[in-house]
């Protein structure tokens, strides 16, 4: 089932109340994660990278399989080509990709956006579907919401 525009404001409401909690950045982060793989049904891996240096994205909270991909340096797969450009990549079928780093064979498409405080990029929200062609612009809608509520905590 794709994402339906009745479930956004539940899901940004829910973010927003974990978010406004006395808790460290971290577990907020990780509860931000655990609510949106939960409440979407193509949501299979929900993750932040955080900007490192000049060039490089570090894991940061995430729910989903375990990844290889604990550091991406800028430029290099999807992530790395958000990070460079300061753009949101909507990947609906990777295997067309090149530039892509893969974390599992169950994953089919890809979403990241980078996440802003005022001009500085600071990190990016990663999620990965294993579905075909699964987002919408209500994804892109809902999680640039997410994305504006979760800047100040990376
Ligand atoms: N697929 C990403 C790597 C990160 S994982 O999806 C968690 C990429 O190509 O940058």
């Amino acid at each position: 089932m794709s994402l339906k525009e009745e479930m956004i404001q539940g899901i940004v409401d829910a973010c927003r109340s974990v978010i406004e909690r006395d808790d460290d950045d971290r577990s907020k982060l990780e509860s931000v994660c655990s609510i949106l793989k939960d409440r979407v049904q193509h949501y299979d891996w929900v993750g932040f990278y955080i900007v490192e240096g000049d060039d490089q994205l570090v894991l940061g909270p995430y729910v989903g399989d375990p990844t290889d991909h604990t550091r991406i340096g800028f430029g290099e797969g999807i992530c790395g080509q958000a990070a460079d450009t300061g753009k949101l990549f909507l990947i609906q079928d990777v295997s067309k990709e090149t530039n892509y780093l893969s974390c599992s064979p169950s994953v089919r498409s890809e979403i990241v956006l980078p996440i802003f405080r005022g001009d500085e990029l600071v990190g990016e929200l990663d999620i990965d579907s294993h579905l075909l062609h699964p987002f919408t612009d209500l994804d892109t809608r809902m999680l640039e919401m997410i994305c504006e509520l979760t800047a100040p905590l990376l």
